[in-house]
């Protein structure tokens, strides 16, 4: 019999404190004394939470605590490096303490990068393109509004710096929020293109830790298959109704569970679609759900060979096709085509066509792929790949 790979020694730190249901938003107040915060620079996006009136009432939180704030509006999705530059001036002469980020991923990565910025010498960027780790930071609390990237519970934050337009993420326990409050609610209010984007990025942040190369790991293998199973299950009906509370409590938790790396520990991880993802995004301003969706099956195609028999046990446990033993290329191919259907019904799109590029765009994605803010000429995840095979994996997504 073959000896499985052992599970791998792990130290797993994820000490965010959550709140989650309906009106929680309302303790923001409560959280942030309880960390330890005095003065605030609420961060927030391009205005669906002043539209909403979550603004107010997060203001109104603080302000029965006595906590005082400052605030800075204006993340873009696909937040920007400027951005940031103005919050660590700003948090360094109001003298903030502590980070409220009430958004999305964009906001909370956003929120994440000025805290450890305020409490560095160097350029933040450092810690984007490989030059620093974050050792420390201010203390980050979230009030979360998309079930979608998982920053509400992940040590990582993913920064475009405009100049060069080059997409790079940085990851540290020392960004993990304090707390994180998580009212489904508050996701009702998002238009069904985010609501979907949000499910894809769930969904690949599961599919980037079931393709491993860790055998003898049934039960973070079976957190993600149940994870995945409820997508399914609630992404369309909460498509069909976007009033539907319980589904969106199960996406937004599921979303969490994702990325918190609970079901991460232990195994090797893929995260290969993520990095070709993240120069569709900075290329084309895509959501980024939008651009997994277009990467997702190119990139699973690509790796089937090397991963068969992960492939084809995705495909029998989650999208119930059944395991043709003789050939289980099929099975595994048949998983990977019932993914990309899903994310299809869900109005995700299928080709760098929709996301509004062409062929003429592959050169230049593999290029700041590979080589851009100082790449080597290959990225590493489930296989170590060159920039021919990423320009051949691009174009499979045409
Ligand atoms: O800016 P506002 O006006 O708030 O509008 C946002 C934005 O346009 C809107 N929105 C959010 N909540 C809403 C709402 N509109 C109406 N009602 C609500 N309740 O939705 C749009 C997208 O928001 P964004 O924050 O960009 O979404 P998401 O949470 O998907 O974040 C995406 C970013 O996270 C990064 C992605 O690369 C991308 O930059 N990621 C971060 C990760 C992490 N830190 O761990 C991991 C992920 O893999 C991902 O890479
Ligand atoms: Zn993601």
């Amino acid at each position: 019999m073959r000896k499985g790979l052992r599970m791998n020694n792990f130290d797993f730190y994820a000490p965010t404190y959550f709140a989650f249901g309906k009106d929680q938003e309302n303790r923001a107040g409560e959280l942030v004394k309880r960390f330890g915060g005095t003065k605030v620079l609420i961060h927030y996006g391009g205005g669906s939470v002043v539209r909403s009136g979550l603004l107010d009432r997060v203001k109104a939180s603080l302000e029965k605590e006595g906590i005082a704030y400052a605030e800075l509006g204006g993340v873009k999705p696909n937040p920007r490096s400027g951005l940031v530059y103005e919050g660590i001036d700003l948090c360094r002469k109001e003298g903030v303490d502590f980070l409220l980020a009430v958004g999305g991923g964009s906001t909370i990565d956003s929120s994440k990068a000025i805290a450890a910025g305020v409490l560095y010498d160097g350029d933040f960027w450092d810690f984007y393109c490989g030059k620093a780790f974050v050792k420390q930071a201010l203390p980050v609390g979230t009030v979360l509004t998309i079930a979608a990237a998982g920053s509400e519970g992940s040590g990582d934050s993913v920064i475009t710096k405009e100049e060069g337009m080059f997409k790079r993420g940085t990851g540290s326990n020392a960004l993990r929020p304090k707390f994180s409050i998580l009212n489904p609610a508050l996701t009702q209010t998002l238009p069904p293109h985010q609501t979907a984007a949000g499910i894809t990025d769930i969904m690949a942040h599961l599919y980037e830790r079931y393709i491993t190369r860790t055998t003898e790991v049934e039960v973070t293998d079976r957190m993600i298959e149940a994870l995945m199973m409820t997508l399914i299950h609630e992404g369309p009906r909460v498509i069909e109704n976007p009033n539907n509370y319980e589904a969106r409590a199960n996406i937004m938790w599921a979303g969490m569970m994702a990325h918190n790396n609970s079901c991460g520990v232990g195994r090797s991880q893929d995260w290969i679609s993520h990095m070709m993802e993240h120069e569709l995004s900075a290329l084309y301003d895509c959501a980024h759900g939008a651009g997994l969706a277009v990467a997702m099956p190119a990139v699973f195609s690509y790796e089937l060979p090397h991963a068969m028999m992960r492939f084809a046990q995705v495909a029998n446990r989650v999208w119930g096709c059944p395991m043709d033993f003789a050939n289980p290329e099929s099975t595994a191919k048949a998983g990977i085509e019932a993914l990309r259907n899903f994310l299809t019904s869900l109005g995700m799109p299928r080709t760098i066509g929709e996301l509004g590029g062409s062929e003429a765009d592959i050169a230049k994605l593999t290029e700041v792929l590979c080589y851009g803010d100082g790449g080597n000429g290959t990225i590493n995840g489930f296989l170590k790949l060159d920039a021919v095979q990423c320009a051949e994996i691009y174009r499979a997504m045409l």
